[in-house]
């Protein structure tokens, strides 16, 4: 308790956002077999949003993984703990992240999918932090880009709370 949360993205933009990617993303993948797959928890509340803009059929699915070892930082030691059920082998893949960071969650997720022969993997991040990057992943469909800052709202979470709020806050 006691962070003050500052408005970023406020529920209109994200909106707008939205709707613009569901439009590339329909464009894009009109002819193919695609699953998404959104990483929990994160992206429940995106991943719900932006299906509903879609305009051709999809197959959805979900993972969660967590980090383990140091608490403290980013250390790259990751599990899944709640694996893609959906078979993905010959699908075109797209995994639903809502924030890219370091990316070594991103990366691990990724070669998690490829082992499985998807004909296609590609990724859509609602944030983009880019300066923060420690591995490189190409994430292909982008909502928002910020520098720096701890975002809660919109599904995503500071200790489990904040995930309720319709828009994005920056704690402070
Ligand atoms: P990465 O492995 O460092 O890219 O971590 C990405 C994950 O860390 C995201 O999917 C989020 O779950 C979490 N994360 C990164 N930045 C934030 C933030 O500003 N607020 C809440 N969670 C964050
Ligand atoms: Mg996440």
């Amino acid at each position: 308790m006691g962070e003050k949360l500052e408005l970023l993205f406020s529920q209109k933009e994200i909106e707008q956002v939205v709707a613009r990617l569901a439009k590339e993303i329909s464009a894009d993948y009109a002819t193919k077999n695609v699953v998404l797959i959104g990483v929990l928890k994160g992206a429940f509340v995106f991943l719900a949003d932006l299906v509903r803009q879609l305009t051709i059929p999809v197959e959805i699915d979900f993972m969660r993984i967590s980090s383990y070892g140091s608490q403290k930082e980013s250390s790259g030691k990751i599990k899944v703990t709640k694996d893609v059920e959906v078979p993905l082998e010959g699908k075109d893949v797209l995994i639903i992240e809502d924030i890219v960071d370091t990316g070594l969650s991103l990366k691990f997720l990724v070669d998690h999918i490829l082992a499985q022969n998807p004909s296609s993997l590609r990724i859509c991040a609602l944030v983009d932090k880019k300066a923060r990057r420690e591995v490189e992943v190409q994430v292909d469909y982008i909502g928002f880009e910020m520098e720096e800052g701890f975002i809660v709202g919109y599904g995503i979470d500071f200790d489990e709370r904040y995930r309720y709020l319709p828009a994005i806050f920056v704690v402070n």
